[in-house]
């Protein structure tokens, strides 16, 4: 199988791997790609976000499959024309990918799927906002309703801030999603869809602050890990049945199916499980872990979804180990970050037994040196047998690289770690009954 990825980042870079890691999978390309990419498959430049551009390469490359990492994109239709040409196409229709697209989308939708989500207004002026935030109170959370890699949320107990985030975003042109806040951890699980049938992976969880503690504003993302050792029993089952399958069908029903991932964005709240947000690709860094754990070939995997071929896939296999991946960020990130430094070190983490660098925003100078040209520059894997082996395999490895003014979060999955993920109470007490049935169970068989 030949297969082309779109897209520049991280979460590329581990879509590739992947595949060269699948015996069916002879040759990949990728467009843009990143230097990391690049030390591995030709890359083609073009403008990822044109339809046109992308299928005449899919065409001179003769690929049976093509793969679209990204958002933007998939909202500008690059799926569309791509099965137009009549290529497989891993990714949504730019009708299907509204559901990231939009979060004014996303909720028509999940109301009609009946999928629990945060009550939510959308305000198109001040007026609306002011009214919208007095309804839901402190703390606010407000969105900007179109794509903005993942940096149009602002959660606050202030209410001018989020009235200035309205404001800007009215500013902007647009409309903003006003919402309840959603109290408890969050929870990524990535759910393949061919359409009809679904295919969960393993659950994941996101660090979306600049910095430890979760404090600072939002990124796209600073660190991940994946499986999530303190996730309630039953927890995938639940988001199948109450959020991924329902979704999806909703989807067919209007006529739009979703082909590719879904990326349910959770919060196990005190009332139960809620839709934080949808997307309609793979998230980054989340991918970077869990792809880090998959056994099952990827290519074929990602071909069955694409040929609406799902139901006839095995189980998943896994490695036992977890992953955790830790981003380096560029100076001034998540403002306009600094470019075109100098990156180092990265031969010595790779070296590293259960490490492997994946890059994101990276590029060769003149001179064919490694800087960066990105926001996130790359992001360390570490592999091991728990989270704290996985954990210091990863720091290990980020402790070898440098870049100047490079930011990383040290405490990416600690929580974690030390056990001190804390489930609110209505999830807490569901884990305890099911501990308890399962050991009462294994009483009874012994
Ligand atoms: P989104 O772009 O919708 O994923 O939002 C980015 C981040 O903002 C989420 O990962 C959450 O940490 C936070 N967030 C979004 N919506 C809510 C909510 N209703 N309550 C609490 N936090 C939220
Ligand atoms: N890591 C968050 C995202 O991919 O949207």
């Amino acid at each position: 199988m030949k297969v082309l990825v779109i897209g520049p980042g991280g979460r590329e870079h581990a879509i590739v791997r992947g595949l060269l890691a699948d015996p069916y999978v002879h040759e990949v390309h990728a467009a843009p790609g990143n230097a990391g990419i690049a030390a591995l498959v030709p890359t083609h430049q073009l403008n990822a976000n044109d339809p046109e551009e992308v299928t005449a390469l899919a065409r001179k490359l003769d690929v049976d499959l093509v793969v679209v990492g990204p958002e933007a994109p998939l909202v500008a239709g690059v799926s569309d024309r791509l099965r137009e040409a009549g290529f497989p196409v891993f990714g949504p229709s730019r009708e299907a990918a509204a559901l990231e697209g939009s979060k004014a989308f996303a909720k028509q939708v999940m109301a009609g799927a009946g999928v629990p989500t945060a009550m939510a207004k959308v305000a198109s002026n001040i007026g609306e906002a002011a009214e919208a935030l007095d309804t839901f109170g402190a703390p606010y959370v407000v969105k900007d309703d179109g794509l903005a890699a993942g940096k149009g949320v602002v959660v606050t107990n202030d209410r001018e801030e989020a009235l200035a985030h309205a404001q800007s975003c009215f500013e902007a042109g647009g409309e903003v999603v006003i919402e309840e806040f959603l109290d408890g951890p969050e929870v990524s699980l990535f759910v393949l869809s061919d359409g009809r049938t679904v295919v969960p992976l393993a659950p994941a969880q996101d660090f979306k602050r600049i910095h430890d503690e979760d404090e600072g504003p939002n990124t796209g993302g600073m660190g991940a890990y994946s499986p999530l050792s303190w996730a309630p029993e039953g927890l995938v089952d639940e988001v199948i049945s109450r959020v991924a399958q329902p979704t999806i069908d909703e989807m067919a029903h209007r006529g739009t199916p979703f082909v590719g991932v879904l990326y349910c964005g959770l919060a196990l709240t005190s009332r139960g499980l809620r839709v934080i947000e949808f997307n309609a690709r793979f998230g980054d860094p989340e991918t970077q872990a869990v792809l880090a754990r998959l056994r099952t070939p990827l290519g074929g995997l990602l071909m069955a979804a694409a040929k609406g071929q799902l139901a006839s896939v095995e189980t998943l296999r896994w490695t036992p180990e977890t992953a955790v991946a830790v981003v380096l960020a560029a100076a001034n990130y998540p403002d306009t970050p600094r470019t075109n430094d100098r990156i180092r070190g990265i031969k010595k983490a790779n070296a590293l037994d259960g490490v492997h660098v994946l890059h994101a925003g990276t590029a060769l100078d003149e001179e064919g040196k490694l800087v960066s040209a990105g926001g996130r520059v790359l992001a360390v894997v570490g592999l091991g047998e728990d989270l704290v082996e996985a954990r210091e395999r990863a720091y290990d490895g980020m402790a070898l690289i440098q870049l100047e003014g490079g930011q990383y979060r040290q405490d990416i999955a600690a929580k974690a770690a030390w056990g001190k993920v804390e489930l609110p109470q209505q999830n807490a007490s569901r884990q305890a009954a099911s501990r308890s049935a399962a050991s009462s169970t294994a009483e009874e068989t012994r």
